[in-house]
């Protein structure tokens, strides 16, 4: 009998079962072809215990109750295909894990549909892409708490470890929590992959070469801004294009891709009221790379006449500052959003824990995690990481660099809507006063929608009739 088992032979899946494997565990894997599993099988190293299938019965069948079976497939319907397979083999108690970007209503679904059959569903984010599922990922499961235990050790034994040791992988919730976490994971990814383009972009305009940037970026990474993505960043502007000699970077199209979850994250943002302005800009940027065609018939009629006029010197003092207090404001929309929805759906997320496991193996991996961890466990009631003493400090400290970079920007015609929408988020989150004093009297002018107001309780609300008070106004 094997103790693992893992679904899908696609990317992931190859490499996470032999990473499972490689901790000593005895594996079965399946595919439904053949000649997936017969290839894959020729991979296997000395040592390392794993058994394919293309039966699904034979599947089950191979694996110690109870059952732990890790699916690595695509998300959509194929799950809900795979649940339906595997079902009627499956025992009481046994455990489906979905390791895939599954959407994590879908994922609420699934629990309480395998629940019902006497079986548990966890939905588990896995963050850290091919490599990361071969040496360590970053794990965030959600399902009963109580079946934990029957995953916890292999887990813990095959996720990335911090600095520190700990295990990159936590217990998050219950339901759909694990997909959730994973989906602002991926938010924040977005934001963090925007801010770099645009801090790439400034230094370009203003004279840098690829070369240069990748040692400006290489420097940064000996400091706060240290992160996974800033390093491969400066990688890439090294890399040269085989045919052309050319650096690689500039043959690549500038028309980006998306796979939606940072698009599901703006969305619950939208839903759950909770401002995500940077994460939602950041995956506009990438619609608007989309347009290529009406951009260079844009660019004809719409010319930039602008100078380009950045001092070098100036730029890379503000530079950093400037990426990091955005980096900061954009981590703070994502766990603000992870705090709303812990109060939503009940969930107690542990902002602590989940700070703590994103300090490795995942793609959004960062030096400043450790301070958003420190933060969190000193104040887990944290409501918006931008309070936090350590981060106000920050924020204030690096105030103007952030608006100089800015006002470099706009003045130089450079579209930054990562940094610009950060400031924006930070100025008004700040204002003990904003102008919806107007929009209220505006909604209740034309549409009766009532006000509150600042001299009465706040379950009071008033209706004026604007029409009459100034039908005499401006004649
Ligand atoms: N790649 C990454 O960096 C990464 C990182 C984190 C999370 N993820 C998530 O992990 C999951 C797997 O990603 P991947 O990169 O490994 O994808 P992949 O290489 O495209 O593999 C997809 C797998 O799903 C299987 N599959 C698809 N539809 C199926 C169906 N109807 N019935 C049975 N099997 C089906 C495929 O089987 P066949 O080979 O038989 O077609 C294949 O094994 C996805 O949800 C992805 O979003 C990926």
């Amino acid at each position: 009998m094997n103790q693992f088992g893992v679904y899908g032979m696609g990317v992931m899946g190859q490499s996470i079962a032999k990473n499972i494997a490689n901790h000593g565990y005895s594996v079965s894997v399946f595919d439904r072809f053949f000649d997936v599993v017969q290839k894959y099988q020729s991979t296997i190293e000395k040592g390392q215990a794993i058994q394919g299938f293309t039966q699904v019965e034979d599947f089950v069948a191979s694996l110690e109750s109870p059952r732990r079976i890790l699916l690595m497939i695509t998300a959509g319907k194929p799950v809900d295909i795979v649940i339906e397979q595997l079902l009627p083999y499956l025992k009481k108690d046994d455990i489906i894990i979905d390791g895939g970007n599954s959407y994590y209503k879908d994922t609420i679904r699934r629990e309480q549909y395998c629940k019902d059959q006497g079986i548990h569903f966890f939905g588990c984010g896995i963050s850290g892409g091919e490599y990361g599922a071969l040496v360590g990922p970053s794990m965030m499961p959600g399902g009963d708490e109580k079946m934990y235990e029957y995953i916890q050790p292999v887990f813990d034994d095959i996720c990335a470890k911090a600095k520190d040791g700990k295990p990159c992988c936590t217990y998050i919730g219950k339901d759909g929590s694990g997909h959730f976490v994973k989906m602002v994971h991926n938010g924040i990814e977005y934001s963090d992959i925007e801010l770099i383009c645009e801090a790439y972009q400034l230094l370009k305009a203003a004279g840098f070469d690829n070369k240069e940037i990748s040692t400006i970026f290489h420097h940064w990474q000996q400091g706060e801004l240290n992160c996974y993505l800033l390093g491969i960043a400066a990688k890439i502007l090294l890399v040269k294009d085989e045919a052309s000699r050319e650096d690689l970077i500039d043959c690549i199209l500038d028309t980006a891709g998306q796979k939606g979850t940072g698009k599901w994250t703006s969305q619950e943002g939208l839903d759950m009221g909770v401002p995500l302005p940077t994460i939602a800009e950041s995956v506009f940027a990438r619609c608007v790379s989309a347009l290529k065609e009406e951009r260079i018939q844009a660019s004809r009629i719409l010319k930039v006449e602008l100078p380009i006029a950045i001092d070098k010197e100036e730029l890379l003092e503000i530079l950093p500052k400037a990426l990091y207090s955005a980096k900061i404001i954009a981590y703070a929309q994502g766990f603000s959003l992870m705090h709303h929805a812990s109060k939503e759906y009940n969930w107690n997320l542990q902002l602590q824990n989940i700070a703590s496991i994103w300090r490795g193996g995942c793609i959004i991996q960062a030096r400043f995690l450790q301070d958003i961890t420190s933060a969190y466990t000193s104040a887990p009631d944290t409501v918006n990481l931008m309070v936090s003493p350590f981060f106000a400090k920050i924020l204030l400290a690096n105030d103007s660099a952030l608006r100089k970079v800015i006002n470099l920007a706009v003045n130089n015609g450079i579209a930054i809507p990562g940094l610009m929408s950060s400031l924006n988020y930070f100025d008004s989150y700040r204002q003990s006063r904003l102008p919806a004093n107007l929009l209220q009297a505006l909604r209740d002018f034309f549409g009766a929608h009532t006000y509150q107001r600042v001299d009465r309780p706040v379950d009071e609300f008033f209706h004026t009739d604007w029409e009459t008070i100034t039908k005499d106004f401006y004649q």
